[in-house]
């Protein structure tokens, strides 16, 4: 497959460094605003065509679009895509409101072509482990998700240059930044909370810098903490009745333990993983493409659907409204 990109930033170099050790898709153009860049990082990743219009990139003949551009520009770039009936790979987070995941997804229906949000610490083999020995733990009585991580943006923000990650008109925040990886996590390991609370603390022009997110399950709660503006030292878990599964870090997960109560025996459940981790949502979605799966595009998009809805319910609840809202 060929595949055209729109954003230049590292994580581009990532996915563009994923599909070629794997040979699973092969670069072919790039869009970027300014001439320059575009000419340079296609050069430099050996693109053939480079543009600095969507409508360019939009006839070329690639398959899919590859999008890594700020949070608020993905939905209408997809859309673009989509209605062109390009199929599309989207970081997370595809979008900022369920009812833009919606309309994704009727336009994929209506093209026939597959979308897929970059979930990646949802493909990778020890996070598959994790969810095989969920049962380990008994009745789940307690989860805390941590993604704290100081964010070298900030000391820009601190000198007054507000990254587009920092920004309500981007639809920046940490919450949609770090806080979609723990909540899709919980999503997808629990199904949908009854209901959310979210604290933030904002910073000087609102954005939410730190915050922790409580989602209520009938029978325990999930605590979230996430920072952009501070660094961490503690695990997650998951502990229920009879032990807990203690994870070092939830995108990658590297270590991943279980906790016998009764035994207090700890079992290292984690294997070797890669440490390019997009490789595995890379071959997940070229895999849905070859083998037209709609029952997995369906599993996902309803996933996404579901992430959009509690983190736009818990950020209306804690005042952090994005454009057009
Ligand atoms: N999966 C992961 O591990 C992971 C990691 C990091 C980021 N992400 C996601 O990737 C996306 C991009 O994140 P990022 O931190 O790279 O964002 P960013 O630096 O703010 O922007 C990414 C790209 O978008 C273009 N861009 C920048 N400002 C723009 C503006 N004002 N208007 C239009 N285009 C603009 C730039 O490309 P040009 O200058 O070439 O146009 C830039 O390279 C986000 O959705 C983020 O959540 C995912």
């Amino acid at each position: 497959m060929k595949f055209s990109i729109i954003g230049t930033n590292w994580i581009t170099e990532m996915f563009i460094k994923a599909a070629k050790e794997t040979q699973l898709a092969k670069l072919n153009g790039v869009y970027s605003r300014t001439e320059t860049k575009a000419k340079e990082f296609a050069e430099k990743h050996e693109a053939e065509h480079w543009y600095t219009q969507i409508d360019e990139l939009l006839s070329d003949e690639s398959d899919f679009v590859y999008i890594a551009s700020p949070n608020s520009l993905h939905y209408e770039q997809v859309l673009a895509c989509v209605n062109y009936g390009k199929h599309v790979f989207c970081e997370k987070p595809m979008g900022y409101t369920e009812q833009q995941i919606v309309e994704i997804d009727d336009a994929a229906s209506k093209h026939g072509v597959y979308v897929f949000e970059g979930y990646r610490h949802l493909f990778s083999p020890n996070y598959v482990q994790l969810k095989k020995n969920l049962t380990t733990v008994g009745k789940i009585r307690g989860v805390l998700l941590q993604y704290i991580q100081y964010s070298s943006r900030y000391d820009a923000y601190q000198k007054g240059q507000i990254a587009n990650v920092f920004s309500k008109e981007f639809a920046g925040g940490v919450l949609m930044d770090l806080g979609v990886y723990p909540l899709s996590m919980a999503i997808d390991l629990f199904g949908e909370p009854e209901a959310i609370d979210y604290h933030p603390v904002k910073l000087s022009n609102g954005i939410d810098g730190s915050g922790t997110l409580v989602l209520n399950y009938s029978e325990h709660q999930v605590t979230i903490i996430v920072s952009k503006i501070a660094d961490a030292t503690l695990p997650s878990e998951i502990h229920g009745e009879e032990g807990t599964l203690t994870i070092n870090h939830i995108a990658p997960i590297s270590k991943l333990t279980f906790t016998d109560r009764e035994t207090k025996e700890v079992k290292e459940l984690a294997g070797e993983q890669l440490e390019l981790d997009m490789i595995y949502e890379l071959d997940k979605f070229k895999q849905m493409i070859d083998q037209e799966d709609k029952q997995s595009y369906e599993k996902w998009m309803e996933r996404s659907r579901r992430v959009a809805k509690w983190s736009e319910i818990a950020r209306h609840k804690a005042g952090i409204y994005f454009p057009g809202e």
